[in-house]
């Protein structure tokens, strides 16, 4: 797991970028007073949101299907819980938790239903949901190459099980028996290094990036991301 562009490597990149932290606070303002209420986030990779939304007074619960990055986020945040778990079936009782958080998740699902359903299952009555992550076929890449750009970013897209997920987390939650469906998007802008990371997860074709590498030398990359956001009661 570790390298120079493996996925903690970035994640932990992306996550301190000022936007990143104003998103996940939104997320967890979203799913209202935490104080003594237990939240699920599924999908937790290192753990992060887990440490922050305990920080906000929840009981929070992180679940991942990598051991990996189960092991992380232990090691990250010893107080926090976690464990080893599947988005689309919750190590977590019927109707035992009062919020449920996913994010940067659902796109990487065959069958991105199957783990909203299982949101709704372990919400409590009145609970809420939030769903928040990018659309794979929405980067907005400046490029000297921009049909090359265009390709590349499809061809990504194209090898995710579910990339166009967050175009549809509004009406997932809605077929799920979601009401009340808030939509947000925010925009995350990468103007340094990190957008490097981030487009070595895109492609590994080596002219393109030395372009990005050569414009982030110079002051000159720019990578665009809307981040969809969708909150809804249980
Ligand atoms: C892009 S990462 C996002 C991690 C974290 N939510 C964040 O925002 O930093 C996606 C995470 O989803 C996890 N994942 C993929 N499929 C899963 C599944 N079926 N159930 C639970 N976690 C899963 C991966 O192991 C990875 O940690």
């Amino acid at each position: 797991m570790a390298g120079m562009y493996s996925l903690l490597t970035v994640l932990d990149a992306v996550d301190t970028q000022p936007w990143a932290v104003a998103l996940r606070a939104r997320s967890y303002e979203l799913l209202g007073d935490l104080t003594g209420r237990t939240v699920v986030d599924a999908g937790c990779g290192p753990g992060r949101a887990v440490a922050e939304l305990a920080e906000h007074g929840a009981r929070a619960i992180g679940v991942d299907l990598d051991p990996a990055m189960i092991a992380a986020a232990r090691k990250r945040w010893p107080a926090g819980e976690f464990h080893v778990g599947d988005a689309c079936e919750l190590p977590l009782e019927t109707e035992s938790v009062s919020c449920y958080r996913a994010d940067k998740v659902l796109h990487t699902l065959d069958d991105p239903a199957r783990a909203v359903a299982e949101a709704r299952r372990v919400l409590a009555p009145g609970g809420r949901a939030v769903l928040l992550g990018q659309d794979w076929d929405t980067f907005v890449i400046d490029s000297d190459e921009p049909e090359i750009t265009r390709r590349l970013v499809h061809a990504k897209a194209d090898s995710l099980p579910s990339p166009r997920v967050a175009r549809r987390y509004r009406n997932l939650l809605l077929d799920a028996g979601f009401t009340d469906p808030v939509v947000e998007v925010r925009t995350g802008v990468f103007t340094d290094d990190t957008a490097l990371g981030l487009l070595h997860r895109i492609t590994d074709e080596e002219s393109w990036l030395a372009e990005q590498a050569e414009r982030a030398r110079t002051n000159r990359i720019f990578v665009a991301v809307p981040m969809f956001l969708v909150a809804a009661q249980g």
